[in-house]
């Protein structure tokens, strides 16, 4: 009952983490395309969006670890879907961490590719997420 309440806790952060990755990549994405700067602090809040994916993801393989001693048993389609979700928080974190140390200086051009790529990286993860879910 404990670890289940764990895993269910933890989703719960992971499933608002990825609305919060999608919801505000996908709204700075509409900022830049009306050739605005979206703020420093957008990106900020989604660059935490991003870790907190990160490590609320990884909690879920410690928790399997610390019960059963040993990581979550997954193959193939599975794990394809799980290095795509790993490469997506990579992806878009550093994304954001230049966006954060950069974006001042960039064309407006600039800031709506970072931004499409924030998005369609969320996209892609929430994709892979119904993959790594059905075929572990
Ligand atoms: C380091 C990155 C990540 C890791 C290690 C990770 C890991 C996991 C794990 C282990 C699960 C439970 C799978 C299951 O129910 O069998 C899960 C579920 C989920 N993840 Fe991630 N995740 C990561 C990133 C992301 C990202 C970036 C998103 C979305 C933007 C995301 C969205 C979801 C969703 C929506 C679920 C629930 C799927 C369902 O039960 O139908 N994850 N994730």
């Amino acid at each position: 009952m404990g670890t289940l309440l764990e895993y269910a806790l933890i989703q719960v952060l992971h499933n608002f983490g990825a609305l919060l990755v999608v919801g505000m990549s996908g709204y700075g994405f509409r900022v830049a395309l009306l050739r605005q700067s979206p703020s420093r602090t957008l990106a900020l809040f989604v660059l935490s969006a991003w870790l907190m994916q990160g490590l609320t993801g990884a909690t879920f393989g410690w928790v399997t670890y610390r019960s059963d001693h040993r990581f979550p048993d997954i193959h193939g389609i599975a794990v394809i879907a799980l290095m795509i979700k790993v490469s997506c928080v990579c992806g878009g974190a550093g994304l954001m961490a230049t966006c954060l140390g950069w974006g001042s200086s960039w064309s407006a051009s600039r800031r709506m590719m970072v931004w499409a790529g924030s998005t369609g990286l969320a996209c892609l993860a929430l994709t892979a997420a119904a993959f790594l879910r059905w075929f572990s």
